[in-house]
């Protein structure tokens, strides 16, 4: 095996040449700097070096670095919040590096330690403190990315990897009043099969061709073609039997009934999102009864309420899900759980709540 040695700068850049963003707190496509970490191919993880901070720009990778051939790459996603005070607030940062470590595990890759990633997201939250918007505004998203950067031909893990982050404002994902979630439960192809990647953040789970008919559809097609029909997203069933929920496309799915709320046990097919647990803790405390099991898609007609749960969404009503040409609806809005959990997350998130549970990182 080729070991390279480290040669890369451990500066961090005083002052971040930004480029303009047209418009800071939009949900664009501006990304406003960037932490990069390198780590040679070597038995310890503590072989990442010290990144250094970068305006955002463009990377240079080989034509035959691994994650372009052969898709081994991981991401994350956290969010930086303002606080009242002006202080940065970022979310169980440590829940992504964990989730980063044993998805590296699984895909043959090296990854940042727990401290390296906290510390990197840190850094690059604090060096874009005026991109976070202000309390009740929206908030900075934080994309770490784990890539197999070293050049390999045959098939095999890559020799290097490079661990970077990059962030982007971006806005409450629902505006006052806006409309609760219109699902579609997607019968004709899967999101992950037993045995497979489903519980890993990797990039590979997001535009694959798994399906079951023959003129084959891409995940991220069907996500588009749900979304031409009139729909938010696409709802997932196990791809063994059918029968039971999965997750939405980027975000994990409850069902309530009464004071019981249940959600798809991580069993390797569902991403183990961070929200989810998070949701799970504090429904709990309030009293509600929370089963992680196999949720079988004829629940739905039995539901009071569906919400999804991710850090994009934060906790999300679903309005209705159509299931085999059966539209089902869905209470939605004040006095719902979904409303009740949806404003503790958020009221811890940014302060509002006290943490009693040590989840939440004052930077700054
Ligand atoms: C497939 C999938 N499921 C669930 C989630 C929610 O995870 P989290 O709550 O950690 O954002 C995400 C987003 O990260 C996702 O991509």
């Amino acid at each position: 095996m080729i070991r390279r040695a480290l040669c890369f700068p451990s500066f961090i850049r005083k002052s971040l040449l930004i480029p303009p963003v047209i418009s800071p707190y939009s949900n664009s496509s501006s990304k406003i700097g960037a932490y990069n970490g390198y780590a040679s191919q070597t038995s310890s993880l503590e072989h990442f070096g010290h990144g250094q901070l970068n305006p955002y720009g463009n990377i240079h990778l080989s034509p035959s670095a691994a994650v372009l051939n052969y898709g081994q790459g991981l991401f994350e996603g956290t969010k930086a919040y303002r606080k009242e005070n002006g202080q940065l607030l970022l979310f169980r940062p440590e829940q992504n590096a964990i989730r980063m470590k044993s998805g590296a595990q699984r895909m043959c890759m090296e990854a940042p330690s727990v401290d390296q990633f906290v510390n990197a997201l840190k850094q690059t939250a604090l060096a874009n403190k005026r991109w976070v918007p202000p309390p009740g505004k929206g908030s900075l998203y934080l994309r770490p990315l784990l890539i197999g950067s070293g050049a390999v031909l045959g098939l095999a893990p890559a020799p290097e990897y490079t661990f970077l982050i990059y962030a982007s404002p971006v806005r409450n994902y629902f505006k006052e009043g806006s409309a609760p979630l219109n699902l579609y439960v997607e019968e004709n192809f899967d999101r992950a099969s037993r045995r497979g990647t489903g519980s890993v953040k990797t990039i590979s789970n997001y535009a694959p061709v798994r399906t079951c008919i023959p003129d084959y559809v891409p995940v991220l097609m069907a996500q588009l073609r749900a979304k031409k029909n009139g729909f938010s997203d696409v709802l997932y069933l196990d791809s063994a039997t059918k029968k039971n929920l999965e997750e939405v496309s980027s975000c994990n799915i409850f069902i309530a009934k009464g004071r019981c709320i249940s959600t798809p046990g991580t069993n390797g097919t569902i991403l183990a999102g961070i929200t989810r647990k998070s949701v799970i803790e504090l429904a709990r405390d309030h009293g509600y009864e929370v089963e992680e099991r196999a949720v079988a898609v004829d629940e739905l007609m039995e539901a009071d309420e569906v919400f999804c749960t991710g850090t994009a969404v934060g906790v999300a009503p679903v309005g209705a899900i159509t299931y085999q040409n059966t539209r089902m609806e869905y209470k939605t809005g004040s006095g719902t759980i979904c409303q009740e959990l949806y404003n503790t997350l958020l009221g811890i998130q940014t302060g509002v709540i006290e943490d009693k549970k040590g989840w939440i990182i004052e930077i700054d």
